[in-house]
């Protein structure tokens, strides 16, 4: 079966990133020359993803308008013959069906995809969490629906982590499979207590799911920070059916937390077409102190 539709929750609440996200959400923040949400739905289409759901809530509109048509500004650059930059923005807005579903209230990520369920249907989905970017070769989505194609069953993305860091994740354990980077998923924990897994493999924004995570996440109680936990209804789902977590290729960033928002910003930089040159030679500034 072929996975059509992808959920993109940005329903959360960005307090790591306060006082920035008071008013602005924090999947609007610039890397380089584009708000970080762009960079994932440039992922989607890559990938081959017809349609992506937004799970928004108050106050991130600025997403939706992000993706939408602005004829005013498309007239005014047209009158400017700023031609070139109007094709950019209304590439944006043809890139792909885009629908949204509200979340009336922030209570977990788990909670977030569920209320996508009536537009998903019953069918394989990928979920994509709107503040965490990856830099790859070929896109980090891409990469998981190829797995897909070969093991049609869910897929976690997984990235190894200091021991010192397992309670800031979920983490899985499990088995090595036949197939490069990639395992069959024994068992998962959200943020587990330090010393309660020996286990390196830390889940990160990107899953391909089974459908019947909707009716396991339909009685999902909350769990850890008192949110319905997407981790427990994963684990729910590995006792009915076979999970993946795969190893991906290419580095990810935590563009929700201001360190890793930094290091994006560091990344995405160094490789620009003009700016990279230019920034690396700041930077060395900066270090050598010349
Ligand atoms: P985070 O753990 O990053 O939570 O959520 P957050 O609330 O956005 O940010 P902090 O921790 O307060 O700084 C992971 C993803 O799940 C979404 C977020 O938008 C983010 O993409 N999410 C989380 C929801 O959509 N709804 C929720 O109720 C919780």
């Amino acid at each position: 079966m072929k996975v059509r539709k992808a959920i993109i929750p940005v329903a959360g609440l960005g307090t790591r990133f306060l006082p920035a996200t008071k008013s602005i959400p924090k999947e609007m923040l610039t890397v380089v020359d584009r708000p970080t949400i762009q960079y994932i739905v440039e992922e989607v289409v890559a990938s081959g993803i017809d349609q992506i759901i937004f799970v928004t809530s108050e106050g991130k509109s600025a997403i939706e308008n992000h993706f939408d048509y602005n004829y005013h500004l498309d007239m005014v650059l047209k009158e400017k013959n700023k031609t070139v930059l109007g094709e950019e923005l209304n590439n944006i807005s043809n890139l792909i069906d885009i629908v949204s579903v509200r979340q009336k209230k922030p209570l977990g990520l788990g909670h977030a995809i569920w209320t996508a369920r009536h537009v998903v249907g019953n069918e394989p989905f990928m979920v994509l969490l709107g503040d965490d970017l990856v830099l790859s070769k070929k896109p980090c989505a891409k990469q998981m629906l190829e797995l897909f194609d070969e093991v049609g069953e869910s897929i976690v993305a997984i990235q190894r982590v200091p021991a010192s860091e397992t309670h800031q994740y979920g983490i899985v354990e499990g088995e090595k499979n036949d197939r490069e980077n990639t395992y069959r998923v024994s068992r998962m924990v959200e943020k587990p207590a330090p010393g309660t897994t020996d286990s390196d493999m830390a889940i990160i924004g990107r899953y391909i799911l089974m459908p019947e995570i909707f009716s396991i996440l339909d009685t999902t109680t909350p769990g850890h920070g008192g949110e319905i936990q997407l981790t427990d209804a994963l684990l729910a789902l590995t006792k009915r059916r076979a999970m993946y977590a795969y190893e991906f290729e290419g580095t990810r960033y935590d563009a929700g937390d201001k360190m890793g928002y930094l290091k994006a910003i560091i990344a995405y930089g160094l490789l620009h077409p003009q700016l990279g040159k230019p920034l690396m030679e700041y930077i060395k500034g900066i270090v050598t102190g010349k």
